[in-house]
């Protein structure tokens, strides 16, 4: 049951958070009662638009009437799909999947046929059996596209069953688009056709800044996300808010880039940490902000 209480923005705040069937680095589920607390009402807005949604923790935690969700990981977003439209499909293949699927030998043999394999039912199965029995629940793709995490060994993997069901009654409860894009795509189409005459918001979760350059996020598709990619968000988000008035939020590692970068939004730090890159030294917890322009 989810029962809610109002938030600070007056987005309902759901007391029990919903888990997305994905584990994903990033993902809000720890953090968000804050940000929802940053985000606007569903009344004063008709859609929200992620431009980084991932395993799309905010999507099932909030109660906006219509979304965009895009993401540059093509695998994460067939996913969605086949979620979506054939969730008892999915798992029925999980099932097969995960019987006999907890070894190493098996994990090299599906990891291989889903690098090997076209997009399809298949290969979205494959997807989330490598997510739940890989290392840390890792996405990381070498340079050939090919999915490399190692297997995870885990004692007891979760067939995220349930969590699938909930995504879909979700996604048939609101109107939802799903799109494989870069942000630069998924923000020039928010301020094109489509939505005219909509009420949007923006909210956008990209991965967090390194603490240095040599520690530079490189996992979920292959390609780093480096400091140049977070000005270039951030100068086009301000642009968006300046042309359309759409209120955006933005969620970054509270470190002095970040803080440079976004120093034209309001920044609120949550009490929320999160590890981050730092060369040499592994990772490291550092704070968490929201920046918004309201
Ligand atoms: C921090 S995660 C988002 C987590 C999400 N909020 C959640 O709750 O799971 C960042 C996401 O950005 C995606 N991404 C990385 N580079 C991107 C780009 N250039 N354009 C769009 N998405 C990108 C990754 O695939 C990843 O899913």
């Amino acid at each position: 049951m989810n029962v809610s209480t109002p938030g600070h923005s007056g987005h309902p705040q759901p007391v029990g958070i919903i888990s997305p069937f994905l584990k994903w680095a990033g993902a809000k589920t720890r953090s968000m009662n804050v940000l929802l607390s940053c985000l606007p009402s569903p009344q004063a807005v008709d859609c929200l638009i992620e431009p980084f949604a991932g395993s799309t923790s905010v999507f099932l935690n909030t109660r906006y009437r219509q979304y965009v969700l895009a993401d540059s990981n093509a695998d994460l977003v067939d996913t969605w799909r086949h979620a979506r439209d054939t969730p008892e499909e999915l798992i029925n293949r999980l099932h097969r999947l995960y019987a006999g699927g907890n070894c190493q030998m098996a994990w090299q043999r599906n990891r291989l046929a889903f690098n090997t394999m076209p997009p399809g039912p298949e290969k979205s199965a494959l997807f989330i059996y490598l997510n739940r029995h890989g290392f840390n629940g890792l996405c990381r793709y070498n340079q050939k596209g090919q999915f490399n995490v190692p297997f995870g060994r885990p004692a007891q993997p979760y067939l995220p069953a349930r969590e699938i069901r909930t995504f879909a009654r979700k996604a048939a409860r609101c109107h939802v688009s799903f799109f494989h894009a870069g942000f630069e795509e998924t923000l020039e189409a928010a301020t094109r056709g489509m939505f005219a005459g909509l009420r949007c918001a923006i909210y956008c979760d990209p991965p967090y800044l390194a603490l240095s350059d040599s520690a530079s996020f490189t996992t979920y598709d292959g390609t780093a996300f480096t400091a140049e990619h977070h000005r270039k968000l951030a100068t086009r988000l301000r642009d968006i808010h300046r042309m359309t008035g759409f209120p955006v939020v933005v969620s970054a590692s509270d470190t002095p880039a970040s803080r440079l970068i976004y120093r034209d939004f309001t920044l609120n730090s949550l009490s929320v940490n999160r590890s981050v890159s730092a060369a040499g030294t592994g990772r490291k917890a550092v704070g968490e902000l929201a920046g918004c322009l309201p």
